[in-house]
């Protein structure tokens, strides 16, 4: 049976440091704060902002809500956060993804101060890392590096397989997958014969989007697997982007879902909003 990457665990130990973080951060008079931002009402959004929220709580981050209705022009989300990044105060600010369909993502995130992009999702932000500079990093991706390396698992010379090349994880997984000095493949819905190049994994990170899409003839024996999915499947239990049962007794270690990658986006953001402070 595989080793069991536990993200609960693992993500409680790092919000437990960024909590004696903030502590000093506060004692020195810089509060650390969040500008938490959510358009319409999307039922699995509220869930993802409340667990922030609650996170923030945690570590000894304020938090700062903003709902907004869902009619919400562009125009109205965009002062919103222009004044945000003229606000001394906050040092993050998150805008809950996906937004309603009449304001423009990509606009949304170019507005977010590059200095105050917890998510890592600004082009400046994705061409540091790109290059190797110091800057925001996505918090899924992130998170997946930290569960890997306090995992006890080396990537220096590892034939590592991203499956998935959307900006918020594949990609900027695979690049800091090469700066961690992986051999790095990405895969994607168009990679002729899928199932050869993941065999090669040593590491392998199913981001596809597809519950339990990744079975045991997908990977090599002793891989260490990474499941970045969660869906609901028939019987309305949690499942990812792997199959887990089936994989579970050839991977050398795997994440479980829930309790694996998931927490772990949210420390990071945590780490994000501390490190934002600390400039
Ligand atoms: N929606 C799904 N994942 C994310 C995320 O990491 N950040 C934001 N802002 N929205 C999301």
């Amino acid at each position: 049976m595989a080793m069991l990457i536990d993200g609960k665990a693992i993500s409680a130990q790092i919000k437990d440091e960024l909590k004696e973080e903030a502590a000093h951060l506060a004692a020195e008079g810089r509060h650390v704060c969040l500008a938490v931002i959510q358009v319409g009402s999307d039922p699995a959004s509220s869930i993802y902002v409340g667990n922030k929220k609650k996170a923030c709580d945690y570590v000894g981050i304020e938090s700062e809500s903003y709902e907004l209705e869902e009619h919400t022009s562009e125009q109205e989300l965009l002062s919103l956060i222009d004044r945000l990044n003229g606000d001394d105060k906050v040092d993050g600010i998150l805008v809950q993804l996906p937004l309603p369909g009449h304001i423009d993502e990509d606009s949304v995130i170019r507005a977010i101060h590059p200095d105050k992009d917890v998510d890592g999702f600004h082009p400046e932000s994705a061409g540091r890392l790109c290059i190797g500079e110091k800057g925001f990093v996505p918090c899924t991706p992130a998170g997946i590096i930290q569960l890997l390396k306090r995992s006890g698992i080396e990537i220096e010379g590892k034939e590592c397989v991203v499956v998935g090349r959307s900006n918020i994880v594949g990609k900027p997984m695979a690049l800091l997958l090469l700066r961690e000095n992986g051999t790095v493949t990405v895969a994607h819905s168009r990679t002729r014969d899928l199932r050869e190049v993941t065999k090669r994994a040593d590491i392998l990170v199913a981001a596809v989007g597809k519950p339990k899409f990744i079975t045991a003839e997908y990977i090599k024996e002793g891989a260490v697997v990474i499941d970045v999915g969660i869906h609901r499947n028939e019987d309305n239990k949690l499942c990812g982007d792997v199959d887990f049962d089936d994989v579970k007794e050839k991977a050398a270690a795997i994440t479980p879902v829930p309790g694996g990658v998931g927490p772990m986006t949210i420390a990071m953001l945590m780490s994000n909003c501390v490190e934002a402070a600390r400039k």
